[in-house]
């Protein structure tokens, strides 16, 4: 029977260390701040939005909001990003996506400045990653890796597959687990023998995106396993990549959906939204 790792609770734990070390900076003078853009009003973005708001108002950073119209064009948004780079009350430049279509993510993303960018999506970002230099991490994966630490799950030298190439989620875990020193496999949808890889896994992370693909015939008995997916069933309720009860009597460690790696993700924007104030003080 599995050991459930509470993301809920950890996530807790790195938000309050975070609002400490906030205050301390605030005790030096040092402010944090937060612009959070969001382009049209696409529901879920409303709800993320919202909750990594109510976390800057909770770990005391601040956050300037920018609600901007669906219409507004390509250059009108990289005229405030270049405003925000530029103003150095401001530490950190996160710009929700998806945006509209007649916007280029790629273009948007480059155009934010390196030093703010807490999504960790910037190229520089990326690249600091798989060449190990100090940088922003991406926040899902980020978290992942500190729900194993403080769980005490050891990383070095164990097998590690990712199921699923995402640039946010699959690619950064990838490198993440790499640089922990794991013997790391990242399978995708062209795959072939997918089942037999994932049953290889020590730690087995799903990131696939098809609610309940992942049963027990592809976990190896006391596997760690990670589920970054989030559906709705059919009842409305929510699930994730892996198939809970079908796994949970076999694994070693599992996290439950919710309460596993969602908290994780804006607990580790904040984290990063401290970096980034700590870096552009010279800490
Ligand atoms: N949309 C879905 N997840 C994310 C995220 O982590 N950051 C941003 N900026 N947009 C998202």
């Amino acid at each position: 029977m599995a050991k459930v790792i509470d993301g809920k609770a950890i996530s807790q734990m790195i938000k309050d260390e975070v609002k400490q070390k906030t205050e301390a900076l605030k005790q030096e003078g040092i402010e944090i701040c937060l612009a959070v853009i969001q382009v049209g009003n696409d529901p879920a973005s409303t709800v993320y939005v919202g909750n990594k708001k109510k976390a800057c108002a909770y770990t005391g950073i601040h956050s300037k909001s920018y609600e901007l119209p669906e219409e507004t064009t390509e250059e009108e948004l990289l005229h405030l990003i270049n405003m925000l780079n530029q103003d150095a009350s401001v530490n950190g430049i996160l710009v929700q996506l998806p945006l509209p279509a007649h916007i280029n993510e790629d273009t948007v993303i480059q155009n934010i400045s390196p030093d703010k960018d807490v999504d960790g999506f910037h190229p520089q970002s990326v690249g600091r990653l798989s060449i190990g230099q100090r940088g922003f991490l991406s926040c899902t994966p980020a978290g992942i890796i500190q729900l194993l630490k403080r769980s005490n799950i050891e990383i070095e030298g164990k097998e590690c597959v990712v199921i699923g190439r995402s640039n946010i989620v699959g690619k950064p875990m990838a490198m993440l687990l790499l640089r922990e020193n794991g013997t790391v496999t990242v399978c995708h949808s062209r795959t072939k023998n997918l089942k037999e890889i994932c049953r290889r896994a020590d730690i087995l992370v799903a990131a696939v995106g098809k609610p309940k693909m992942i049963d027990s015939s592809y976990v190896k008995q006391d596997a760690v396993v990670i589920d970054v997916g989030v559906h709705r069933n059919e009842n409305n309720k929510l699930c994730g990549d892996v198939d809970y009860d079908s796994v949970f009597p076999i694994a070693g460690y599992i996290t439950p959906v919710p309460g596993g790696v969602g908290p994780m993700t804006i607990a580790m924007l904040m984290n990063n939204c401290l970096e980034a104030a700590l870096m552009q003080n010279g800490k």
